[in-house]
């Protein structure tokens, strides 16, 4: 795997509870690569840590070869440029109109001219099925068009890596395939390396190249197929908990899950 993050026996404690815990997984590049676990476990956490937005108490997480847990704020922002980032809930400004949150990350990140973040804005909302939407404002989009102008947010300003908290909640079964066929297109598009958070277990096994399973505080990684074969007990009660009417994993299968070091 041509690996395009890479985060090595992470620790960090959050309050009082010891969120990593020699936490370890790399992230290929082009791949779909889905973060999953129980509520608390710390997916969204990681993706703060991935992005820099949020510091380890010890540990290294290299990002396109780079190492950023010692970089400074400034240093930091430039390793974001390679980086879009679609939030918990999606995360739209109120205040301002989808031009304008779409617009955002190009007006922080270029220097582009007006004419040309107009291009971009209108070519990028138009991919994610949403043209001529640029006046309203957040309240006046459903839940599933919120979610792509966040997406379009996320990718306006071409970014190698995308992360996504939990792109598909509350969402009802259409748009959680929109969403699911919009990512999956863009990935193999634009050769995105994808991370995703999610709880939603039909799409992660349909989309994914690659899961990392958090479990007390360390990471299970491998492929969807690994997921559903694992007899980890920690696993089986998971896909258990989320199954909704699909395939659980054969119990007693061998697990060739990477056991956390
Ligand atoms: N700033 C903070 N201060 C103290 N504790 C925090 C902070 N941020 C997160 N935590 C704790 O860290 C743990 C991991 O939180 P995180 O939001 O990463 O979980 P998650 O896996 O994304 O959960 P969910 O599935 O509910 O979104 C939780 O126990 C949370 O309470
Ligand atoms: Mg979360």
């Amino acid at each position: 795997m041509d690996e395009r993050i890479c985060v090595e026996d992470i620790f960090l404690s959050l309050g009082d509870r010891k969120v990593f815990r020699g936490f370890s997984c790399c992230f290929g590049r082009g791949q779909i690569s889905i973060v999953m676990g129980g509520s608390g476990a710390g997916k969204s956490t990681l993706l703060r840590l991935l992005a820099g937005l949020q510091r380890p108490d010890r540990g290294s997480i290299r990002v396109a070869g780079e190492e950023i847990t010692r970089l400074s704020e400034r240093e930091l922002f430039r390793v974001r440029d390679h980086i879009g980032m679609l939030f918990q809930g999606g995360a739209l400004l109120d205040s301002m109109t989808v031009y304008e949150n779409v617009a955002l990350p190009l007006r922080e990140h270029t220097r582009l001219a007006e004419p040309d973040i107009a291009a971009e804005v209108g070519r990028r909302l138009a991919a994610v099925g949403l043209p001529d939407t640029e006046p309203l404002y957040p309240r006046q989009l459903s839940g599933g068009m919120l979610r792509r102008a966040a997406l379009a947010r996320a990718i306006v300003t071409d970014p190698e890596i995308v992360l996504c908290d939990e792109p598909f909640s509350g969402l009802d079964p259409v748009n959680v395939r929109r969403i699911e066929h919009l990512l999956t297109d863009l990935s193999r598009k634009l050769g995105l390396t994808l991370i995703l958070t999610s709880h939603h277990l039909p799409s992660s096994l349909r989309m994914a190249d690659h899961i990392v399973f958090m479990v007390d505080g360390q990471a299970l990684c491998g492929s969807p197929a690994e997921l559903l074969a694992s007899d980890d007990k920690r696993v089986s009660e998971f896909l258990e908990a989320e199954h909704n009417g699909h395939p659980r994993p054969a119990p007693g299968a061998t697990g060739v899950w990477q056991a956390p070091s």
